[in-house]
């Protein structure tokens, strides 16, 4: 009888088939940590939710050719420093009103979503909303209002009134300053702020 090579043998193929079916169950479980060290706020690239209570600037850096976001001094959201406990929930009250009302349905957020919209990541650093000392209002009214205060920058694309209570605006308004200060290796890399706002 004719001898087939060990590597076409069916036994060989069972073998196979486990050890790539483990290897890869093994590569996803160490992927998934290494990705949840990388994600969570308080490491490296992710500041701790408190950081809203300081101001962020977005400063281009010579070495690394993109942006970075630079915390600075004291600049509390709505006028008051928040424990690292009570910026959570703020920011956790803002990320749930996104999803529950599905803002990916046009806007990206570090850049996941839909394109009929401006991504949101770095949108509290837009010059669009003046200085910080205005912004939070700003922001506030058009969530709150967006039809009553468009600016549709010549796109014609209008957001409409999605029903935000201004708790969850500011909600929103929390997040969006935490996303801005997110080092995301120079994303979205058209964007541009006034500078030093
Ligand atoms: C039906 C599409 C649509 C949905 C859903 C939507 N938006 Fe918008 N949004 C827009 C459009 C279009 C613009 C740009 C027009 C404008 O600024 O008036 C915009 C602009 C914005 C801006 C200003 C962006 C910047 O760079 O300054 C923010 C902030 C924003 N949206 C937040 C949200 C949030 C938060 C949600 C969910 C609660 C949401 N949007 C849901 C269409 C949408």
């Amino acid at each position: 009888m004719e001898q087939i090579p060990f590597w076409a043998s069916k036994s060989f193929w069972k073998k196979m088939a486990i050890w790539v079916t483990a290897g890869s169950f093994l590569l996803l479980i160490i992927l998934t940590f290494d990705t949840m060290s990388k994600v969570t706020a308080g490491t490296k690239r992710v500041p701790d939710y408190s950081v809203i209570n300081k101001q962020i600037d977005y400063r281009y850096d010579e070495s690394k050719h993109h942006s970075m976001p630079v915390i600075g001094g004291d600049a509390p959201l709505f006028g008051k420093i928040l424990s690292e406990q009570e910026a959570e929930q703020l920011v956790t009250l803002g990320k749930k009103t996104i999803q529950a009302k599905n803002c990916m349905n046009c806007h990206t957020l570090l850049g996941n979503g839909a394109y009929f919209a401006p991504d949101l990541t770095k949108a509290w650093l837009d010059p669009a909303w003046g200085p910080e000392s205005v912004r939070p209002m700003l922001m506030k009214m058009f969530l709150m209002d967006p039809e009553g205060n468009a600016r549709t920058y010549g796109s014609g694309r209008k957001m409409p009134n999605l029903g935000i209570t201004e708790q969850e605006a500011e909600g929103i308004i929390a997040f969006l300053k935490w996303m801005s200060s997110i080092n995301t290796n120079g994303f979205p890399y058209n964007f541009k702020t006034a500078g030093g706002q």
